[in-house]
């Protein structure tokens, strides 16, 4: 299972992340644009049921704040793949019209292009790759898979599925693919997360609206002998863990048509207890991380950088003391979240994509995903060139 221990055995089977892609959108949307539109939905709200919040039938919506959001979460603006709709007061959703079945779907397209960066910074192509995972919190539809619609449109002979394990997608679906790659299932494999989070927020919502960012990622695995990338890191070991909770939560789905009653409300959409959240994934986290160093008889102290999962700036903060039992150096621990905001299964890759070549060879690091579920993914991965 342990790279580490199959290494001791003398079955050198080692596994490499060679390479990783960004696509980033277009637009990107501030604080004081968001703080702006829900400000303009809730007056004309407050306005148009006026004589029910004077009779007190209906409790006032309350404004937002940009201070409230940079302070509470470190985010200070997000990338969103649609723009003008989604901050207008009377939508507030994004506008991205339906494409016909001939037409590449909008998630295989943006996951296409980060699939694309990685393959180039691989020095790799199609024909390389044997597997695709497209593997992120929202599909946008059961079947044919996105994943599979993206082998096709990369050419690649072999096979591809969809995984979803919300903002662990990327580190589940990096065991899955090592393990398929350790077990000569795969010579090389592709892991997309493709990220449109503005589709399951919901913009109207004071406690959320301001979370969400999007983006795709991709990850490029294969055996390290096959590895000629500038810039690769062996995988040490690799760890997962999920519990369930209720705290953070998406209830949309097909079987929302069987009860009529609920369509359009807001559990269609991300809802979370934050508080609840924050409180118990920190030691969850971090004492999963600590386990996962200890099996691998690495001292948290040799971590060279943690690119941890981007929700929240104080998560991250108290997270990384308690990994490393004490503050990390400056840029140990690289924040994105402020450009980004949390991108789901993404904010560890790209945090790895845009931090990831200033270490030496031989440096240690971790990347570390946590989220819906609950969900924790530990990966340790050691620089090789
Ligand atoms: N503008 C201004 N004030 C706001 C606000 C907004 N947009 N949203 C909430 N507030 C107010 C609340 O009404 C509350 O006021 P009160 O103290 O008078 O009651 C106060 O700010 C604190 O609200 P709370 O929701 O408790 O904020 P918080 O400090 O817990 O921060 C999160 C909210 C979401 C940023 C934080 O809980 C968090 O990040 N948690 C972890 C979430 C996470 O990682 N989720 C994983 C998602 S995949």
């Amino acid at each position: 299972m342990k790279e580490a221990a199959i290494h001791g055995r003398g079955h050198i089977s080692v596994v490499a992340i060679s390479s990783t892609g960004l696509f980033t959108p277009a637009y990107s949307i501030s604080n004081k644009e968001l703080v702006t539109s829900l400000n303009r939905y809730v007056a004309k709200f407050n306005d148009e049921h006026a004589d029910e919040i004077a009779s007190g039938t209906l409790d006032p919506l309350l404004p937002s704040s940009e201070e409230f959001v940079e302070k509470a979460s470190g985010i200070k603006s997000r990338y969103v793949i649609e723009k003008e709709r989604t901050l207008d007061p009377d939508v507030m959703a994004p506008h991205i019209p339906e494409r016909s079945n001939e037409q590449i779907s909008i998630l295989a397209e943006i996951a296409l292009k980060a699939a694309q960066d990685a393959l180039q910074a691989a020095n790799k192509q199609a024909v390389d790759i044997d597997g695709v995972l497209v593997a992120c919190s929202n599909l946008q539809r059961p079947y044919p898979a996105i994943a599979i619609e993206v082998q096709d449109a990369l050419g690649i002979d072999g096979f591809g599925f969809d995984m979803n394990v919300a903002c662990s997608s990327a580190t589940f679906a990096i065991q899955a693919a090592a393990d398929m790659i350790r077990a000569k299932n795969a010579r090389a494999m592709l892991i997309i997360n493709p990220e449109i989070c503005s589709g399951h927020l919901n913009w109207r919502d004071r406690d959320s609206h301001f979370i969400f960012g999007d983006v795709a990622t991709a990850i490029l695995l294969e055996h390290e002998d096959a590895c000629t990338s500038k810039n690769a890191y062996q995988i040490l070991g690799t760890k997962l863990k999920t519990v369930f909770s209720n705290n953070i939560r998406n209830n949309f789905g097909f079987l929302n048509r069987a009860a009529p009653e609920g369509i359009g409300k807001d559990d269609k959409l991300f809802i979370q207890q934050g508080r609840k959240v924050f409180k118990e994934v920190v030691p969850m986290v971090s004492d999963f991380v600590l386990q996962h160093l200890d099996e691998l008889k690495i001292e948290s102290g040799n971590l060279k950088r943690l690119w941890l999962h981007q929700a929240n700036i104080h998560m991250n903060e108290l997270i990384g003391r308690k990994i490393l039992g004490k503050e990390p150096e400056p840029g140990m621990a690289p924040v994105i979240l402020d450009e980004y905001a949390n991108t789901s299964s993404a904010g560890s890759i790209i945090a790895f994509h845009k931090y990831k070549d200033d270490l030496e060879p031989g440096d240690i690091g971790l990347i570390c995903s946590f989220g819906a579920g609950y969900s924790v993914g530990s990966i340790i991965v050691k620089k090789l060139n």
